[in-house]
Formats: structure tokens, sequence, C-alpha cells
């Protein structure tokens, strides 16, 4: 009995040293060793023109996973931000991709801080831009209304010229139109910019929207500091508005006169040197001119945030209003420098109703649409290059509707993302455009064609 019970608890405690020992041993050797290994399976789906999926198998124990992308399968070439990108789920879009290029991609898993081996590699090919969204042309699927594209003389060739003759029939000059261009000093105009874009155009059967005779921001210093009296002043708006409208008749078919002459907010005329010096009814003068000049010129006014504010449309309108009877109008230009989630489809059907209801031209004359006007994005996600795609198509849904009399032309202000002025002017990043960095159409693209349907 009393062997037995001492045996007994011989035996009891050398169990219990053993599982303490065990126990001791166990939290030693248990992660990092065999656990600690690349997924078993990695495979690339959903490839579209610029993006597709990764999917690996989850791996027992992991903190966590790193995706690395690259171009060539030795990972010297990598596709940033996929460099070690570190990911929690199992599973990444890689996005904002080059059309008809191979990417290989390879896994990690983390446990504890460390890293496994790679995953076997595994790569896909992006589709080539003309597999993934519809190449239509855009002139040709509008026919009855000009599409326009802004341009500068400088990008006039190879694959800028390929696709402004391929999708647009009317050209607007983005800055080489304006004063401080074409009238940099007193009495020595400039015309040799000018002059390569309606040439250009005129070569291609392309119409041009002349922009801009006046406008504050273009306007030379000489001309703000002008040393005249108030009638040498108008004498010599007089003189650059005949000469250089007369030196485009028959070749330039509208012309913006006079350009933002309404202020923000109060909606009272921009105080500019054109009205300090010429009067309140210094836009009538300046159209008149245009007229007398060029009897078959189309007469425009152009402003921004003509939909979004209905206190600037209305003083532009009343602006307007003064000059219809004088037969010294023919069309309203709405910039349309708008965002993906705003103004919304009736605002502009709307505002745009207010131009037709006076029988004027309507035109849509610097359309971009801003895909990050919050600045919390640094590449261009798909679900809002689907949004961006949704307002172009509302915009040209609107445009497309309004009577066939007040139908002249829908402007698209730049066609590059990365070119768009819209970078400098917010100062960040942004893809408001119908075309990527690399010439490829952009879903948006594809939103201008739906929106002729
Ligand atoms: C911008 C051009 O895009 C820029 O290249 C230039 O430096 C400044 O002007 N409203 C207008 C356009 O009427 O003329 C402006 O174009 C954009 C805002």
């Amino acid at each position: 009995m009393t062997i037995q019970t001492s045996s007994t608890r011989l035996v009891f405690l050398f169990s219990f040293l053993l599982v303490l020992f065990s126990c001791g041993d166990k939290e030693k050797i248990e992660p990092n060793t065999s656990d600690l290994i690349p997924p078993s399976s990695v495979a690339i789906s959903n490839i579209s023109d610029n993006a597709f999926r990764v999917d690996w198998t989850s791996v027992s124990g992991a903190e966590g996973y790193e995706a690395t992308v690259a171009r060539d399968d030795s990972f010297t070439d990598l596709v940033q931000p996929y460099v070690d990108l570190r990911e929690n789920g199992t599973g990444i879009n890689v996005i904002s991709l080059d059309t008809s290029t191979t990417y290989y991609v390879r896994i990690r898993t983390i446990i504890d801080g460390e890293k496994s081996a790679f995953s076997t590699t595994v790569n896909g090919t992006t589709l080539g831009a003309a597999g993934a969204e519809p190449t239509n042309a855009l002139k040709d699927e509008a026919t009855t209304f000009a599409v326009g594209m802004a341009v500068r003389v400088n990008n006039l060739s190879g694959q800028y010229d390929a696709i402004y003759k391929r999708e647009f029939n009317s050209l607007t000059a983005e800055y080489e139109m304006k004063m401080n261009i074409m009238y940099p000093s007193q009495g020595n105009y400039d015309f040799t910019r000018a002059d390569a874009i309606v040439d250009y155009a005129q070569e291609n059967g392309m119409h041009v929207h002349g922009h801009a005779l006046i406008w504050h921001a273009a306007t030379p210093s000489w001309v703000e500091n002008f040393s005249g009296t108030d009638q040498e002043f108008e004498d010599m708006v007089e003189d650059y508005i005949k000469t250089t409208v007369t030196r485009y008749i028959g070749k330039v078919r509208s012309w913006d006169v006079v350009n933002e002459a309404i202020e923000d907010g109060n909606g009272q005329l921009r105080n500019s040197v054109f009205l300090q010096r010429m009067g309140t009814d210094y836009i009538k003068k300046c159209h008149q001119w245009v007229r007398e000049a060029d009897p078959n010129v189309l007469i425009f006014y152009n402003d921004y945030n003509m939909v979004s504010s209905n206190t600037k449309r209305n003083a532009a309108l009343a602006v307007v209003d003064q000059l219809i009877p004088e037969d010294l109008i023919d069309g309203f230009g709405f910039q349309m420098h708008i965002s993906y989630n705003g103004p919304s489809k009736s605002q502009i059907a709307n505002a745009a109703k207010d131009v037709t209801d006076r029988n004027l031209l309507l035109h849509f004359s610097e359309l971009d649409v801003r895909a990050n006007p919050d600045n919390n994005m640094t590449m261009l996600t798909e679900t809002r290059a689907i949004e961006q795609q949704q307002k172009y198509k509302e915009v040209v849904e609107v445009y497309n509707a309004i009577p066939t009399d007040s139908k002249f032309a829908l402007t698209v202000w730049g066609l590059k993302d990365n070119e768009s002025w819209l970078q400098n002017f917010w100062g960040h990043i942004d893809w408001p455009l119908m075309y990527d960095d690399q010439f490829n159409i952009k879903k948006s693209h594809t939103g201008f064609l739906e929106g002729l349907q």
C-alpha cells in the first residue's frame, strides 16, 4: 500500500515534469519553421487592359503576406506600389497597369514578423486597349454635333495627330489663340502658333473654335498697364479684335469673344482692365467689332460654373439677354469643368435649357471630369473610373437631347490625363480626360459613346 502510493506519486510527478517540459519545448519550436511556408498556389484572374486580380491560398498561422509585381521573372523591374506590399487578406487587385504587358507576381507569408520563401511565380498579360473599351470614333458616332478637342501646337504630330484625325472634327487652341500669345507687345502681332493650329485644322477638314479674344487671365501686361487714354485703349482693342478675326475669316467658325466676364459669388461683372477702361458695355462693343470684321462667324459668350452656380449663370444670361435683341450673340459656352460626383444630370439639363430656350447655340466648351476632387487617391481605381464614365455619359446624354437647332459642339479640354491643365490648377494628381498617359482609351471615352446611344 505504501509502496503503491509512493510509486503512484512518482509516476504522477514524472508525468507532471514531462508535461511541463514539453510545454516549454512546444512554445520554443512551434512557429517559424515548419509553418513558415509560402502559399501553395497563386492565381491571376479578371485580366483587363490595365488591371488583374491575384488570389493565393492561405497559410495556417499567417499574420499577413507580401505581394510583389514585376515586369520580368527575375523581379528586377518592379511595379510600384506592388513591391513587398503588405496584405492581410489572400488577394489583391493590381491596377493602373500598361496594356498588352506581361506581369509577374510572387507572394510570401509573414509569421511573427518573419518572411517565408517566395511562392511559385505566376504571370499574366494585360489586354490590348482595343480589346477592353470600344474604339468607335466619337465624331462618327456623334452625327448631330461636332466633337471638339483642345490642342497645343507642339502636340499635333505622332499619336496625337492620329487620334485627333480619327476622333475629332473641331479644335480649340488650349492657350495659343489668346491675347498674351497673339498680341505680346503693342503693335506687334504674333499669329505663328494660331496659324499652325488653324492650318492643321484646315488640312484635316476640322472646324476651329476661336478661344478666346478677351480673357482677364491671358491679358498681356502691356495691356494691363496700358499707358494711353481710355479712347486709345478702346481703339487698340478694336484693332486687335478686327485684325485677328479678319485674319481667320472662313477658317474659324466661331469665337469666344469675352471669356469669364462674371465674378464668382456676387454675379457682378468682373473688374478687369477692359471693364475699367471701356465701361460696362465693353462686351457689347467687342461683339460688335467681331460682327463687323466677319459677319458670318458665330459669336459666343463662355464661362465656368454655369451649371453649379445659379447666381453666376443668371448674371451671364442677363448679359446675354442684352445682346440677343441686337443680334450680337449666337451661342453660349458652358465650360463644364466638373467632377465625377457633380453636378447632377438634371442640374446640367436644367442649365442647358436656359440657353436653348433662348434659341442660342449651346457649346459644352471645355469638358473635363475630375476623378480625384478630394485629393485622396494616388491612382484611378476601377470604381472611380466607372463613376467617371457615368458622368461623361450623362453629360453627352444631356447634350445629345437638346433641340437640334441649339446643337453646336461638345469640346473636351485635353487628350491625356497627365497633360490636363487641372494637374497644375489644383496642384494634385487627377485623371479627368478620355485617354490615359499612354494614349489608351479610358472608360470615360466609353461613357461618351454610351451617351450617344
Ligand atoms: C487654360 C489652359 O488649359 C492652360 O493650358 C493655360 O495655361 C491656362 O488656360 N478656362 C478657360 C480656358 O477658358 O482657357 C483655360 O485654359 C481653363 C479655364
